[in-house]
């Protein structure tokens, strides 16, 4: 949902606000339109404090000595690993804990009469909010967002208000991965008039699509807390991306009894622009409510005009072209940022991935922030929207199976009505590898209660659940929930699901789990191993410093290498998707499942958003660029034999020289994703040319490199907003004398900034480095290391410098603009 943030004109607000207390909005001059609700961003001037303490729910308590912070804040990523934190590694070895926070505010007499509410995006975990020391409520679900009412409680003028938040993630383990704890996701301050737009309170749907016009119907939600009836106006305006009007229905005459009062309107969209990957084209729908022409709320909801649909026989389609959903799971974590949320941090993310040609998002295994919705929307990616990763069958001894009896309905409801408007969202998931389809009476029972819930609030999208028992026992299978059947990894089982499920609609909704350490490489590389088991098998294989070849030939034993996977898919036109398991590296769950290893090595891209080899085959495979890819470095001991492998498209062969000598043509045969050489390693130059008809397409070098001699600095960007909230991320790079990047340098780099900005974050990609995140020093790891720099709220420039002993430094500028 997409409200605006806006600015009070202060008198206008007066004016609406008496007229509010008198029930009356009948005055000429009441406020421009823009300003009759307000969404204010909340997230900065907060209190915090590590560790229970009592009596801080009170708004006397003093927290002056407490640190003073802006939100979205994660405490966790702040610690220290250890293997003694109670999360364990597959929690990332962070420290959880209890925190409070704490902010005061004044609301202006202005607003008496306004109805005020918090909003939170999300909370982890068991947060329990105070106003004014009157309790609120509390929320278990770290993931879910949630409201609250301030308005009976608040003091106007300058008689200061105080909201207190506890925060409690001190049992654990609660979560199979890094959770971060806080209040990691944004809040909002919300004013409206007396009659307002509900709580994610509009539904917009496009029942009827096709060239000439779409038919798109709007149930809007309105409250009416005036204490006086209408008449009243309900305006719905349908914007395109330029602005332009396009479409419009008014109801007028409204009566609005004192509760909530639902309405309909149908309005038509002539040639309508559709939202696709290519082009996520997107309307906005602005709902007004009026009172004898004068505006009491205005709310604006995303639109997209798409239809799609699974078949049992032909797949996926959108717009009625075939296509595969080729996605990726993500867990919600940012790598150095940890859990709290970057608008900038998830576009990064979003925009490597959509390089790869990834088009869909799993957001494994819990509702997403707000604002990679958002993105995805404007960035065109399907989304599968997942509620939950265990039902009342708990995973961990302290996880959301607690909460389950008395909030999954909430939860869910809750997830559906925030997120429905989004074009983006294509699936809804109830749950993920729950432990009730083995169950045969519980299984089938929640399955239907979940999937109830979800058609109640919209039936225009498919329901889900990711099994990874896949089979036609399934319990949750039987249950007849599902609209598409999901199978988690299995991929030898893919062929077989027509004639094991007949008529159903398939979706791979897991896939993969293969492993690997950007810039590792253990030869031969053409066997593949499924390493190492967890739990129960003891180390076996593998390097014994837990980094993971990068060859594409590991994986889990439960999964498969993304060749394998990937090789699978592509032969059937029935299998409308997958998600890899996953996109980017993850804090939590390292495999092999050893200290001191705390984060995962699954990613296509490691977690510092530096890509590993698999990344190009994808690219090579998903999207039209041309692409030649070839590895591995070319720093080796002598006469070792080394494994050389291309990915390529866009040609018939790639010749490989090594000195200028050709060492052989290769050509993909059959089902190939890439071609190898075998070769004796001498220092020099390996040079790869991609030819199509004889034609060279592209030419790639890789050199030996030198010691170590300098440091290159590359900002993502050199031009970001002075908003406090902005970021760049700069690449270091560790090169020899001549500018090639030494593979192995571990080099460790000091950076300084000067100008108004901080480093919100430094990674590596290593999944043992024992470095903290929050640090202004990283060693480089395979060459290369990311310092993310975060502006303040001042414009001018800003420069961060990169010293390393014996390394010549280096400087780069970063703008912050207003
Ligand atoms: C799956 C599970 C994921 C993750 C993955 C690791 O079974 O759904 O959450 O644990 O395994 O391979």
């Amino acid at each position: 949902m997409i409200q605006k943030t806006q600015t009070v004109a202060k008198n206008s607000v007066f004016v609406i606000a008496l007229a509010a207390i008198l029930g009356v909005y009948a005055c000429k001059s009441t406020a421009p339109e823009d300003t009759v609700r307000q969404r204010i961003d909340f997230d900065k001037g907060w209190a915090f404090h590590l560790g229970d303490t009592v009596q801080a729910e009170q708004p006397n308590f003093s927290d002056a000595g407490w640190r003073k912070l802006n939100l979205p804040h994660d405490w966790s990523i702040e610690g220290k690993f250890s293997q003694g934190n109670p999360a364990g590694i597959g929690g990332g070895a962070l420290p959880g804990g209890i925190g409070w926070y704490r902010k005061s505010f004044t609301v202006e007499e202005a607003d008496k009469g306004k109805l005020i509410f918090i909003d939170f995006d999300g909370v982890y975990l068991n947060s329990e909010v105070w106003i004014n020391g009157h309790y609120l409520g509390k929320r278990p679900n770290g993931y879910s967002s949630f409201r609250y009412e301030l308005t009976p409680y608040l003091n106007y003028g300058d008689k200061k208000n105080t909201i207190a938040v506890k925060v409690d993630n001190s049992q654990q383990p609660n979560s199979r991965w890094y959770s971060g704890s806080g209040i990691y996701r944004n809040v909002w301050l919300v004013k409206t008039n007396p009659v307002y737009v509900d709580h994610w309170g509009t539904y917009i749907t496009t029942p009827e699509i096709n060239t000439q016009t779409a038919k798109i119907a709007i149930s809007t939600k309105i409250n009416n807390r005036a204490g006086k009836k209408g008449p009243y106006t309900l305006k719905s305006t349908i914007y395109d991306a330029d602005g332009k009007e396009v479409a419009r229905r008014q109801t007028d005459n409204l009566q609005l009894p004192d509760s909530t009062n639902q309405f309909s309107q149908q309005l038509t969209v002539e040639s309508p622009k559709l939202w696709s990957i290519e082009k996520p084209y997107l309307y906005s729908v602005v709902t007004q409510v009026e009172q004898s022409s004068n505006v009491v709320d205005k709310y604006e909801t995303p639109l997209g005009i798409r239809y799609f649909n699974f078949d049992a026989e032909k797949g996926f389609s959108l717009n009625g072209r075939p296509m595969k959903i080729l996605g990726v799971c993500n867990h919600h974590d940012l790598g150095a940022l940890g859990a709290a949320v970057n608008t900038r941090a998830l576009e990064r993310q979003l925009e490597i991935l959509k390089e790869m040609g990834v088009n869909g998002i799993r957001t494994s295994h819990n509702p997403p922030a707000p604002e990679l919705l958002d993105l995805c929307d404007k960035m065109g990616f399907i989304v599968m929207d997942e509620a939950f990763d265990m039902w009342k069958k708990g995973k961990n001894k302290y996880d959301y199976s607690q909460a389950w009896d008395k909030w999954h309905r909430k939860d869910l409801e809750d997830l559906v009505r925030r997120d429905r408007n989004h074009p983006s969202v294509f699936i809804w998931s109830i749950g993920n590898e729950i432990p009730e389809q083995w169950d045969s009476i519980a299984g089938p029972q929640i399955a239907k209660e979940l999937a109830g819930i979800v058609k109640s609030l919209d039936k225009t999208r498919s329901i889900t659940s990711a099994l990874n028992d896949p089979q036609p026992k399934n319990n949750i299978y039987t249950s007849g929930a599902l609209d598409l059947v999901g199978f988690n990894y299995h991929h030898e089982l893919y062929k077989n699901f027509p004639k094991n499920f007949p008529g159903q609609k398939f979706i791979a909704t897991e896939t993969t789990s293969a492993l690997a350490t950007r810039g590792t490489y253990s030869m031969p590389s053409d066997s593949i191993r499924r390493w190492p088991i967890r739990w129960d098998i003891p180390f076996h294989g593998g390097n014994s410093d837990l980094t993971v070849s990068a060859y594409d030939n590991v994986s889990a034993p439960w999964g498969s290498t993304h060749e394998e996977t990937w090789k699978e898919i592509k032969k059937y036109p029935f299998l409308s998707g997958m998600f890899i398991w996953t996109g980017f590296d993850y804090i939590g769950e390292p495999t092999p499942y050893e200290w001191p290893a705390h984060s995962s090595y699954f990613g296509v891209v490691d977690l510092a958003g530096f890509p590993k080899d698999s990344y190009y085959m994808y690219k090579s495979e998903w999207t039209q660029d041309t692409v030649l890819h070839v590895f591995p470095h070319w720093n080796w001991k002598s006469g070792k034999t080394i494994d050389v492998w291309a990915y390529y498209n866009h040609a018939d062969e790639v010749e490989l020289y090594l000195n200028g000598k050709s060492v052989g043509k290769r050509s993909k045969q059959g089902d190939d994703l890439h071609v190898m050489w075998r070769l004796k390693f001498e220092p020099g130059t390996l040079r790869a040319v991609s030819r199509k008809d004889g034609k060279e397409v592209l030419t790639r070098e890789i050199k030996t490199a030198g010691a170590p001699a300098k440091i290159i600095l590359e900002a993502d960007r050199n031009h970001i907003k002075a908003d406090g909230k902005d970021l760049s991320f700069v690449t270091v790079r560790i090169v020899d004398k001549d500018g090639v990047e030494v593979p192995y340098a571990a080099n460790q780099v000091h950076f300084k900034l000067d100008g108004k900005a901080s480093i919100a974050g430094v990674d590596n990609g290593l999944e043992t480095s024992m470095e903290p995140f929050k640090a202004n020093l990283r060693k480089a790891f395979h060459g290369k290391c990311l310092a993310i720099v975060q502006a303040q709220e001042v414009a001018g420039e800003v420069k961060l410098t990169a010293t390393s002993e014996g390394l010549e430094p280096a400087t780069v500028s970063i703008n912050l603009e207003k």
